[in-house]
C-alpha cells in the first residue's frame, strides 16, 4: 500500500498554508477535539466538525482546518558507515497554527545491530531538547554496521516526497512512515498498520484490555486515581506489534515530551509537542526477544534483593507503632508469610520528609519495632515524597537552599507548590549536587532514627495540589482546559503549546495538578521538556543513595516511571479501587510493565480505595501472590483488609503465598535472567508473561489478558468474578499438569476449557519444565534455609529443562553465584553448574518430583549410586524421590529405569 496522504497533497496547489474552510478535504484529519467534544465546542476552537458514523477507523470528528500540510522532499542523500543520512527540505510557508516548519531536517538511519535499526529525525542547525543518556540510556553507534540484518528499509530518491518504510527480510512492511511534520512545538508522523497487527504497550494507562484498542493514548505524567484509559503516573512510548504467524517487532520513540499516540484500525500516529523524533526498531522476532532488544537500549532491570520478592503489608492510616506491631503479630499468629512492613505518610512529623512523628511513632518505640523486624528476618520500608516543606529551620529545606538544588520558577526563585506538608519546594535531580543532597537527607534520617531497608517514592509526577505554582495553602488545583493556542503562532510558549495533547481525556492544561511547564531545571532546561522524567531521575538518586549507604541491593518502588526506570526501581500500579473491575485490570497493567522493562510490579492487593470484601480480597490475595511485587495496601478510612481479618482469606493466603514462597528460587532466577547480559540461547527478559510471549504462533492467545504465565512454566488462571463456580480458561499447546493434583489436564493443549473452581487459584505446569523450589516459610530468609526440591514436568517426548540462579540475595557486585542448568532427556536428569561459585551456605537438594513418568521404575540412581527412597504413584504417573541430600553446587545426575 502506498502512503495515504502524500499522494493527495501533491495534487493541491498552491503549496501554501492558510485556513482553508474546506472541511471536506481528503487530507489526513489531525485531531482537534477530545473525547465527548460536541459541535459547538469544536467550532469554537475554529476546527472542522464532520461526524463519521459508524467509524471503524477512529477518524476524528473534530479536526484542524490546516489546509495543505507541509511536506518534506528529499534534498540530499549521503551514505554513512551505518546507513544513510538524508537531508529534507520543505518549501511550505509558515503555518498559522504551528509556526515555521523546521527546515532543513535530517533523517539519520543507522543499522546498529542485526535486530536494531535507529532512525533519528532532527534539526541539523539548532540543538533541540533530547533526553540525557545519563538518565535514560541510548547506545552509541557501533563503529561498523552488522554483517547481516533482519530488516531492510526504503526511502525515496532525491527530489521525491519523503517517507520511509522498514521491512522484515524484505517482505512484511513493519513501519510505513508518512505525513512527517516538524515544527518547534508540534511533531507528527504516522505509520500504516495492516489488519494483522496486534499492538501492545504505550503506557501508562489502566486499560480493560491487553491488546490495544483504537483510541488516543496520551503520555503526560499525571496523578489521578487510575481512571481507565487516561494518562497516568508514567510515560512509556513503546509498543510491540505481533503479527501472525508469530513474528513480533517493537518501536520505541525516545522522546520525553507530552504526546498523543493515536491508534486507529489501520494506522498509528504520533503527535508530539517537542524534542526530536528518535526511533528505535526492534526486530525480535519472538516477543521476548523484542523486549530483550528494547532493554538493551533503555537498560536492563535492576536485580532486586531476595527479600523484595516476599510478601509486603502496608496501609495509609496506620495510626501508631502499636498498630504496626499488631499487624505483624496478626500475620504471625495466623501463620501467613510476611517479609516487609510498610508505612505510608502517617509516620512523618506533619508529613515532612525525613522526620518522625514524635507522638504516634516515637523513636523509643519505632526503633525497637524496626530492630525486632530485622531480628525476625523481616524488613521495614517507608514512603517519601519529593515535596520539601518550604520552612526555614527545617534542615532539608535549609540545606536545599544552601546547595541551590531546588527547581526554579520562571523568575529564578525556587518554585513552590503544595503537597501533604503544605507549601513545598522540589529537588531538581538535573542539578549535579542533587544526588548528594538526597543521599545526605536519607543518611540523616538513618542517623537520627533507624535504618530503613527500602524507600517508596510517591507523588513524583510531580503531583501538586495547586496548578503550576502557589505560595498560599489556600490555593488548590482545579481542572482547567488548556489555554487557547495563539493564532497566528507567535513563537515557543511552554504554557500554551499550539497542539493540545489529550491530557485527562479533556485537553486540560499541562500545569493542572503539577508544576508549571515554564519551571526551570539546572542548565536552563524547561519543565515543558522534562516533565515525564522526574520520577526516573528521583528513582536514580534514591537507589544510588540507598546502595551507597547500605552497600547492599535495596528496594525502591516508584509511582512515576519512564523508559530506564526499571534499572533503578520497581513500580506499583497506584491508587486502584477495591472492586472486581480493578482485580482484572491489574493483569494487563502488570503485564504491560513487563514490556516496559520494569518487571518488579504489582497492584495494591485487595484494592486501595474503597472498602474491600471477603470474597474479593480472598481472590485478590490469590492473584497477588503471583505479582512480581506482592503487597496488600489500603487507603485511610476504609475497612481493614489484612488477610488474617477473615478466616477464608487467611486460608487462601496461606495456600497461595505458600506456593509463592516455595517457588521463589524460580522467580528470583527469572529476575536474574531479565537482569543479566542475555544468553543468545535464552531470550528470557521478563518475569510474568502474556500467553502470546511463549505461544506467539497461536493467535488464540493474542487477546488473552485474564490468564498469564510466570516465566515459561506456570500458567495462572485467576478467579476474577464474584461468585464464580467455573471459569473459562485457555490452555495452549503441549502437555499441562494441574499444580495441586499433578494430574495431566491435557496432553495436547490448544483448547478452551471450562474449569470448575473451588477455593484455590488454578495453576498449570507446562510439560517440559523444571522448577527449582524451597519449602514455604514465614519469611524469605527462613524459606531460603529449607532444602531445595525440583519439580520436573515432562513433555510428550519425556524431556524437560530449567535453571537456577543462586547467590546471597543482597550483594551489589553479584560476583559470587551459581547458575545451574537442569535438563531431562531419556530418564536422566542432569544438573550442570556454571558461574564463579557461591561461597555462602547453600541448602542441599532433598527431593525431586517427576510428573509424567509412564511406568513405575525399578531403581533410581544419584550419581550412579542407588537411591532407596522413591515412590511411584500410578494414578498420576508421578515419581517422588526423597532424602537425596545432594549438593546443589555440584553437577549431578539422577537416573530412573
Ligand atoms: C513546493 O514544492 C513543490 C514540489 O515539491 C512544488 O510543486 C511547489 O510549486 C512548491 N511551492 C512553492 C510555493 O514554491
Ligand atoms: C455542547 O456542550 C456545551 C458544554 O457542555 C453545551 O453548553 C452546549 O449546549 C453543547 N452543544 C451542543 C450542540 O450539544
Ligand atoms: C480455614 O481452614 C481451616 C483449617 O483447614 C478450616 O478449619 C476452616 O474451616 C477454614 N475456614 C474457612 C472459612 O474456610
Ligand atoms: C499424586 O501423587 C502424589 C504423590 O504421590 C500424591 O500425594 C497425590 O495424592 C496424587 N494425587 C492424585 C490426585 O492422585
Amino acid at each position: 500500500m502506498m502512503i495515504f496522504v502524500v499522494a493527495v497533497v501533491l495534487c493541491l496547489s498552491p503549496q501554501v498554508w492558510g485556513l482553508s474552510d474546506d472541511c471536506q478535504s481528503s487530507l489526513q484529519k489531525l485531531d482537534c477535539g477530545y473525547v465527548g467534544i460536541n459541535q459547538t465546542q469544536c467550532e469554537a476552537k475554529n476546527c472542522c466538525w464532520v461526524p463519521v458514523d459508524p467509524n471503524p477507523n477512529n477518524v476524528p470528528w473534530c479536526f484542524h482546518k490546516t489546509g495543505p500540510i507541509p511536506h518534506y522532499t528529499v534534498d540530499d542523500i549521503e551514505k554513512t558507515a551505518l546507513g544513510v543520512k538524508i537531508t529534507l527540505k520543505t518549501n511550505a510557508s509558515d503555518s498559522p497554527t504551528y509556526g515555521t516548519p523546521v527546515n532543513p531536517l535530517v533523517v539519520e538511519i543507522s543499522e546498529q545491530t542485526e535486530s536494531r535499526l535507529h532512525i533519528k529525525i532532527y534539526d541539523p542547525n539548532n540543538k533541540r531538547w533530547e533526553i540525557p543518556t545519563s538518565f535514560s540510556p541510548a547506545p552509541s553507534d557501533p563503529s561498523t554496521s552488522p554483517s547481516s540484518t533482519l530488516y531492510t528499509y526504503k526511502y525515496p530518491d532525491k527530489g521525491s516526497d519523503f517517507s520511509f518504510s522498514i521491512m522484515r527480510d524484505g517482505g512484511d512492511v513493519l513501519f510505513d512512515a508518512s505525513n512527517l511534520q516538524f515544527f518547534d512545538q508540534y511533531l507528527t508522523l504516522s505509520t500504516k498498520l495492516p489488519a494483522s497487527s496486534n499492538v501492545y504497550g504505550i503506557g501508562e494507562h489502566v486499560t480493560p484490555y491487553l491488546k490495544l484498542q483504537p483510541r488516543t493514548y496520551t503520555l503526560w505524567n499525571f496523578d489521578t486515581a487510575t481512571p481507565e484509559l487516561l494518562n497516568l503516573y508514567g510515560s512509556h512510548p513503546f509498543y510491540l506489534d505481533l503479527r501472525p504467524p508469530g513474528n513480533a517487532h517493537g518501536v520505541y520513540l525516545r522522546n520525553s515530551n507530552g504526546m498523543d499516540v493515536v491508534l486507529a484500525d489501520d494506522s498509528l500516529t504520533y503527535n508530539v509537542i517537542g524534542g526530536v523524533l528518535d526511533f528505535y526498531f526492534f526486530l525480535g522476532p519472538k516477543p521476548e526477544a523484542v523486549i530483550q532488544q528494547y532493554q538493551e537500549v533503555i537498560g536492563r532491570p535492576h536485580m532486586p534483593p531476595y527479600w523484595a520478592l516476599g510478601f509486603h503489608q502496608c496501609r495509609y492510616g496506620y495510626k501508631n507503632v502499636e498498630e504496626l506491631e499488631a499487624v505483624v503479630a496478626g500475620y504471625k499468629s495466623s501463620q501467613i508469610p510476611l517479609d516487609t512492613m510498610w508505612s505510608d505518610i502517617d509516620y512523618m512529623d506533619q508529613y515532612k520528609d525525613f522526620t518522625l512523628d514524635p507522638d504516634n511513632y516515637a523513636l523509643d518505640k519505632m526503633k525497637p519495632f524496626v530492630d525486632s523486624l530485622h531480628q525476625n528476618g523481616q524488613q521495614y520500608v517507608h514512603i517519601i515524597d519529593p515535596g520539601i516543606k518550604a520552612q526555614q529551620g527545617y534542615d532539608p529545606y535549609d540545606k536545599g537552599i544552601q546547595m541551590d538544588v531546588f527547581i526554579k520558577d520562571s523568575k529564578g526563585k525556587p518554585l513552590t507548590g503544595k503537597v501533604w506538608p503544605g507549601i513545598t519546594t522540589f529537588p531538581d535531580f538535573f542539578h549535579p549536587k542533587a544526588n548528594q543532597y538526597w543521599e545526605n537527607n536519607i543518611q540523616s534520617f538513618r542517623t537520627n532514627y533507624f535504618p530503613v531497608d527500602g524507600l517508596w517514592i510517591d507523588m513524583n509526577e510531580i503531583s501538586n495540589f495547586c496548578n503550576g505554582e502557589c505560595s498560599s495553602e489556600d490555593d488548590s488545583a482545579t481542572i482547567q482546559q488548556a489555554p487557547k493556542p495563539t493564532i497566528p503562532y507567535n513563537g515557543f510558549d511552554p504554557n500554551s503549546p499550539p497542539y493540545q495533547i489529550d491530557n485527562q481525556g479533556n485537553r486540560v492544561a499541562l500545569n493542572v495538578k503539577t508544576i508549571s511547564t515554564d519551571a526551570v531545571h539546572y542548565g536552563g532546561v524547561l519543565e515543558y521538556n522534562t516533565h515525564n522524567l522526574f520520577g526516573l531521575t528521583e528513582s536514580i538518586a534514591t537507589n544510588l543513595a540507598l546502595e551507597d549507604i547500605r552497600k547492599a541491593r535495596s528496594l525502591v518502588i516508584s509511582r512515576s516511571t519512564f523508559p530506564g526506570s526499571g534499572s533503578h526501581a520497581g513500580h506499583w500500579t497506584g491508587d486502584n479501587h477495591a472492586d472486581w473491575e480493578n482485580i482484572y485490570t491489574s493483569i494487563p497493567d502488570v503485564l504491560n510493565f513487563q514490556m516496559f522493562g520494569i518487571p518488579l510490579i504489582g497492584a495494591d492487593i485487595c484494592g486501595f480505595a474503597g472498602s474491600t470484601n471477603e470474597e474479593l480480597c480472598g481472590r485478590w490475595m490469590q492473584l497477588g501472590a503471583f505479582y512480581p511485587f506482592s503487597r496488600n495496601h489500603n487507603a485511610i478510612g476504609d475497612d481493614p483488609q489484612e488477610p488474617y481479618r477473615w478466616s477464608s482469606v487467611a486460608n487462601k493466603s496461606r495456600v497461595a503465598l505458600g506456593i509463592r514462597y516455595s517457588i521463589l528460587p524460580y522467580y528470583y532466577t527469572l529476575f536474574y535472567k531479565a537482569h543479566r547480559d542475555p544468553d543468545p540461547k535464552d531470550p528470557a527478559a521478563v518475569v510474568l508473561r502474556p500467553l502470546f510471549f511463549d505461544f506467539s504462533d497461536d493467535s488464540n492467545t493474542y487477546e488473552i489478558d485474564k490468564q498469564f504465565m510466570v516465566g515459561g512454566s506456570l500458567l495462572i488462571s485467576p478467579i476474577l468474578k464474584q461468585g464464580a463456580s467455573t471459569i473459562q480458561i485457555y490452555i495452549p499447546s503441549g502437555v499441562w499438569y494441574d499444580w495441586y493434583s499433578w494430574q495431566v489436564v491435557t496432553d495436547e493443549g490448544k483448547m478452551s476449557k471450562s474449569l470448575s473452581v473451588g477455593d484455590d487459584i488454578p495453576i498449570h505446569i507446562r510439560g517440559g519444565s523444571i522448577i527449582p523450589m524451597h519449602q514455604p516459610a514465614m519469611t524469605t530468609a527462613a524459606s531460603r534455609k529449607t532444602p531445595f526440591s525440583l519439580l520436573v514436568a515432562l513433555d510428550s517426548s519425556g524431556s524437560a529443562t530449567g535453571d537456577l540462579f543462586c547467590d546471597d540475595g543482597n550483594s551489589l557486585d553479584m560476583k559470587s553465584y551459581l547458575f545451574v542448568d537442569y535438563s531431562v532427556d531419556g530418564k536422566e536428569l542432569k544438573a550442570t553448574v556454571s558461574g564463579p561459585g557461591y561461597s555462602g551456605s547453600l541448602s542441599s537438594l532433598d527431593a525431586v518430583n517427576i510428573l509424567g513418568v509412564g511406568t513405575k521404575p525399578n531403581s533410581v540412581m544419584l550419581n550412579g549410586q542407588a537411591v532407596s527412597s522413591f515412590t511411584y504413584d500410578d494414578s498420576n504417573k508421578s515419581l517422588k524421590i526423597t532424602s537425596l541430600n545432594a549438593d546443589m553446587s555440584k553437577d549431578f545426575t539422577i537416573k530412573w529405569m
